[in-house]
């Protein structure tokens, strides 16, 4: 392939029709959902080594290469996909990756993508409007109203948490940028976390071990009753708590802390409380499921994925402060803030975002939006939600079957009853499942008991897919 643009028209011409038949195929539930050889055949069927040495791919070439990476991908859109917290992606946000992808313009200076930029700062007023923090009038505005909150998109929720928490120590410890850390410092949180806020916590040079675990339920949901005992621990043992954080909702369940509560806690003890929204966050456009984020004006900071529930294709995130100066602050910059003064078009993230060279991932959640409208990404979220209810409804009412909760969101877990009762054998059905790849889904440990997991995120599951797959789980369990 040239590196001309006649050459690109006729690549994508050339792959396009191959892609559509692989997404309807998907779609329509044809074939296995997972594909996966051994690596080092992976490698030589896909002629890896030969291109790199040599290049020269082109349009003739093209379509066996793809062929083969198509054959060998985990089908996202296939209604099987019940797996990670990683979305089917609507197919618009797709079209943003590809423009992104010609037009190569790292937005996080200004004049080097101002549509990314702008595009960035309008979807960050509309997640800043969901959340409650957005003070404007209209998503357009700009202007630096008192009362605004601020934000900026990172490559993923584990980045945006590590953000949201040099947030935290930002306030607690301004010094602590140029002078290290004081050695005092811990965060609060559950036994669950999400285990990039423990990484934070290391790679901010605060050592993992200085984050307090809060105990929780039997199903992992933090228990507000012993927020004071453990800060009261922390302060007796000379530590000042940097931050709280609560899950909104649980990696391995779906369920939501009670945000509500330990933010009045947080609120009341003076101290940072971080909302961790990366799946769970996007109930904040359904005004039938929002009030799982019911508390969040209490909070300081949150993130938010928008490759899980917001459709996008990976990888995108925010990670939003309720007041505007926390977001200026965190890097502790000297010079302008955010918002774009007179004598400049519009604003520099770059001082206010781990990454330097920064793609325009905004544009991913802006062509969902632009192809569904926000009403149509609520609709979403409200059926994800309601029918993952049905589907617990369904595994609850089978004999085989029990789940442990009732679901929040839109993450079930649940267990094959009626086999022995040891977490490797849940484990090995999983490993069976995904061997014959009819069907894809998790497993996670609940309070040391080994589940099935499903997340339903592909719009196209249905009751008659969970159907099937209970009955191959049964017939795996029979054998
Ligand atoms: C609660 C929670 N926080 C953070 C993350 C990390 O997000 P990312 O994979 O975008 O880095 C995840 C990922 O599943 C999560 O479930």
């Amino acid at each position: 392939m040239k590196n001309t643009p006649q050459d690109l028209s006729a690549i994508i011409s050339e792959i396009l029709p191959q892609i559509e038949i692989y997404l309807q195929d998907s779609m329509e539930g044809n074939g296995k959902v997972l594909h996966q050889e051994l690596a080092s055949k992976l490698s030589a069927e896909l002629n890896l080594n030969k291109w790199i040495r040599e290049g020269g791919i082109d349009v003739h070439s093209v379509s066996d290469f793809l062929k083969t990476y198509l054959d060998n991908s985990q089908r996202m859109h296939h209604p099987h996909y019940i797996g990670h917290q990683v979305s089917s992606n609507h197919l618009a946000s797709a079209v943003a990756d590809f423009i992104s992808g010609a037009v190569n313009n790292p937005m996080a200076i200004y004049e080097m993508g101002p549509s990314g930029a702008v595009i960035e700062q309008t979807i960050i007023n509309w997640m800043l409007e969901k959340a409650g923090w957005f003070a404007g009038d209209n998503i357009e505005d700009f202007s630096h109203h008192s009362g605004n909150g601020s934000g900026v998109l990172t490559h993923g929720g584990s980045m945006a948490n590590l953000t949201a928490l040099l947030a935290a120590r930002a306030r607690i410890s301004p010094e602590a940028w140029d002078e290290g850390n004081p050695g005092d410092l811990v965060v609060m949180g559950s036994e669950v976390a999400h285990y990039s806020i423990a990484r934070a916590i290391s790679i901010i040079g605060m050592g993992s071990r200085n984050l307090v675990t809060v105990p929780t339920t039997s199903m992992e949901v933090l228990k507000p009753e012993h927020l004071e005992e453990r800060y009261k621990y922390a302060v007796e043992n000379g530590k000042r708590v940097m931050a709280v954080v609560a899950n909104a909702c649980a990696t391995s369940t779906g369920l939501y802390d009670p945000i509500d509560e330990i933010g009045e806690f947080c609120n009341e003890h003076d101290l940072w409380f971080h909302v961790d929204g990366a799946h769970g966050a996007s109930a904040l456009v359904s005004e039938k499921e929002n009030h799982f984020m019911k508390g969040l004006h209490r909070a300081d900071s949150m993130i938010w994925d928008t490759h899980k529930m917001l459709r996008t294709t990976t990888l995108c995130a925010a990670v939003l402060f309720k007041d505007g100066k926390s977001l200026a602050n965190t890097f502790q910059q000297k010079g302008s803030y955010l918002f774009h003064d007179k004598e400049k078009p519009g604003f520099d993230l770059m001082p206010y975002t781990i990454e330097c060279t920064k793609a325009g991932i905004g544009t991913k959640l802006f062509w969902v939006l632009a192809a569904e409208g926000e009403k149509g990404l609520a609709d979403y979220i409200d059926h994800q939600y309601t029918i993952t209810r049905k589907f617990y409804d369904l595994i609850s009412a089978h004999d085989d079957f029990e789940c442990p909760y009732y679901p929040e969101a839109n993450i079930i877990c649940f267990r094959y009853k009626s086999g022995e009762d040891s977490n490797a054998y849940q484990l090995n059905i999983r490993n069976e499942l995904v061997k014959r790849a009819n069907y894809y889904i998790t497993s996670t440990e609940v309070n040391g008991v080994r589940y099935l997991r499903m997340t339903v995120i592909n719009e196209l599951t249905k009751v008659h897919h969970i159907e099937g797959l209970l009955a191959e789980i049964v017939e795996i369990a029979n054998l």
